[in-house]
């Protein structure tokens, strides 16, 4: 069954001319892409698309960073295309979680800057679908 989940990357993969490798990761995946734009966050955007990490210690440094240049927003779709975006991204922490060959693994090293964005859950894949892509 196919299903669409939000990938995002952030102003460190735009800034460090990464997006044509997100792209390309996916595709040779077999995912394919129903929408995508390059756009920078308003804060209100962002506020709720991290609204679930606001209590979190990080969540200021979380907005200054994710609003701070332009991120590429793109709806991915295909078989179970939830984890196996995540599987793609490898862990959150780069280092610690993301192992080479994922993205993060390949090219990140801090878990602030940790390149991509994608959904965790069917339930957050909607949410921040409709928040992204609300003509979708
Ligand atoms: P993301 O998958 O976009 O979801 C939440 C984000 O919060 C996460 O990636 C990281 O970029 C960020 N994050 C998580 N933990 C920390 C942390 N300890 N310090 C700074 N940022 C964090």
């Amino acid at each position: 069954m196919s299903e669409r989940t939000l990938v995002l990357v952030k102003p460190d993969g735009v800034k460090r001319g990464l997006v044509g490798e997100v792209i390309s990761r996916i595709e040779r995946k077999g995912l394919t892409l129903a929408a995508l734009e390059l756009r920078t966050v308003e804060r209100s955007v962002a506020e709720e698309h991290y609204a679930e990490h606001k209590e979190k210690p990080f969540f200021g440094e979380l907005l200054e960073f994710i609003t701070s240049g332009p991120v590429v927003a793109i709806a991915v779709e295909g078989p179970r295309a939830i984890t196996a975006f995540r599987q793609l991204a490898g862990g959150t922490d780069p280092v610690e979680k993301a192992t080479p060959g994922t993205l993060r693994g390949d090219f990140a090293l801090e878990t602030q800057f940790n390149l991509v964005h994608g959904s965790d859950s069917p339930e957050s894949a909607e949410r921040e679908l409709k928040l992204w892509f609300p003509d979708l």
